[in-house]
This record gives structure tokens, sequence and C-alpha cells, in this order.
């Protein structure tokens, strides 16, 4: 799938890695001057970088979404050096350390709802008053199927993941008429360094429980999220707006 977003300017944050990385990528590729912005700045400057390289409009900024002050100057420095903000994409997260809740601590579930949650609330306050002053604007939050279905032992990531969808609705309400759509999308199982992650903590097993219990039989691959961000901040959904769409090879159907 192609999408033009020459003129356009994208943001997407955990962009040094995974899914973020790919969707930076297919914005960039489609036209749009793209900020990568992640909290190992270095890795987020390098993939930039590698994009100017490629002859395409990118920067590299240091974020941790968790962090009110540093996402508000996200959002000034990529308003900064490319004059508007068109397409925001709120993706960083983090899991959470596997426990039942009445074993998991409050600094596990401060930690989790700080960045999968509340990150994605402060992006979406400093992207909407600038979309606001704009008259336009995009925005997909990155929930999961654990937005959607409940986690054993994951219940801190799913809350927060259910929580994205539910400031998904409202936002998408209160702007419904002022020009600005905002979406989720919901990736099921997608091999990325989080998931690699998984494997090292000793969660290969359930993984591979997993990707067998995937409907298509496989997991996904970051790109194919890129493919659904793109659409649902292109023109062609242009009436899609307060939806959570899974790309999860039809896992949550089940
Ligand atoms: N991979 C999957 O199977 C899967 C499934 C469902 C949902 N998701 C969601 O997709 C998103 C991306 O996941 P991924 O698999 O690409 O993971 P990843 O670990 O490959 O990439 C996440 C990126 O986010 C960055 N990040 C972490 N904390 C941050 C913070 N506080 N501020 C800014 N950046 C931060 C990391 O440095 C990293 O570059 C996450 O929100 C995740 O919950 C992933």
């Amino acid at each position: 799938m192609s999408f033009s977003f020459e003129n356009k300017v994208a943001l997407v944050t955990g962009a040094a890695s995974g899914i973020g990385l790919a969707t930076a990528k297919a914005f960039a590729q489609a036209g749009a001057a793209v900020a990568l912005a992640d909290v190992n700045g270095e890795a987020a400057q390098a993939q930039a970088e590698t994009l100017v390289a490629a002859g395409h409009k990118a920067i590299g900024l240091r974020c941790d979404v968790s962090n009110i002050d540093q996402v508000e100057a996200m959002i000034n420095d990529t308003v900064a050096a490319f004059g508007r903000l068109d397409a925001a994409f709120n993706n960083a997260g983090i899991q959470n350390i596997l426990a039942e809740i009445a074993d998991a601590t409050v600094e596990d579930y401060d930690r989790v709802m700080s960045v999968n949650l509340r990150g994605v609330w402060a992006c979406m306050k400093f992207e909407l008053e600038h979309m606001r002053r704009q008259g336009s604007g995009t925005i997909v939050n990155c929930s999961s199927l654990g937005g959607l279905v409940g986690g054993a032992e994951r219940a801190n990531y799913h809350a927060a993941k259910h929580g994205v969808i539910g400031l998904t609705k409202s936002a998408a309400l209160e702007y419904a008429a002022r020009n600005i759509r905002v979406n989720a999308v919901c990736p099921g199982l997608i091999w990325t360094p989080m998931a690699d992650q998984m494997v090292a903590s000793g969660q290969g097993e359930a993984l591979e429980g997993m990707t067998k219990a995937v409907p298509m039989g496989r997991h996904g691959q970051p790109e194919e999220i890129a493919d659904a961000v793109l659409w649902l901040s292109s023109t062609s959904s242009s009436y899609v707006t307060g939806q959570s769409i899974s790309v999860d090879g039809g896992f949550v159907m089940r």
C-alpha cells in the first residue's frame, strides 16, 4: 500500500526500534518530514541520520514520554524544525514485569502506567494543542491486543493499553468536528526487539504458544503495523475516527 505524505510532517515516539522505526521509515518513504523521538536519543539520532543519508527529511530527538516537560519540548522541537505537525504516532511502550496482581509492586504499576498510558496522554495533550491551532491533524495511538482482552500476569500492561483506547475515543469525540482524527492500532504478536526481550526473559515458550494461537499461524512484521498507521494517518481514512484497529492475524476475534 502506498500513500503520499509529501509536504507533511510526522512525529513517531519509540522510533528507534521495532514498530516505531518501521513506521518512521514508512512515513519518510511516503514523503513526510519525520521526527523520530525515543528515550534512547542516540539511537533515534542514528536512525534519523540514516534516513537523511537516503535523501529523506528527518530529525532524531531524545524524549522520555513519561516526562511531561520532555514531551512538550519534543512537540516544540518538531514544529521548530519542520513548521507544522500533521501526523503523530504515539507508539512508545514497555512491558510490565510478569506477576500476579497480588505479587506485583506499585513501582512496576507506576512505571508501566507512566509510559504506556500517561505518556500517550501527555503526547496527545501537546499534539492536540498544536493541531487545534493549526486546524488539522491525525493521531494514531499504539494500544495492543492487550487493550482488548485480559492477560494473566500482565494486568498493568493490559490496563494501560485498555486506557489508551479510552483516551483515543474521548479525544476523537472532542475533535471530530475540528478536522482532527484520533485512532488507535492494536498490534497482535509482532516480531520486534520487544519480542526478543521476552524470549531473553524466559517467555520464549509462551510466545511460541501465542504464535500457534494466531489464526493466521504466524507472528506479524513491524511493517504490517506501519501500513495500518499510514492508512489511519492518510486522507484514505478521512471518515474514520475513534477506532481501534486490530492488526493481529485474527488473534482477538476468536
Ligand atoms: N511487539 C509486539 O508484539 C507488540 C504487540 C502489541 C503492542 N505493541 C506495542 O507496540 C509499541 C512498540 O513496541 P515494539 O514491539 O516496537 O517495542 P520495541 O521495544 O522494539 O520498541 C519500543 C521503543 O520505545 C522506546 N521507549 C521505551 N520507553 C520509552 C519512553 N519512556 N519514552 C520514549 N521512548 C521509549 C524504546 O527505547 C524503543 O526504541 C509499544 O507500545 C508496544 O506496547 C507491541
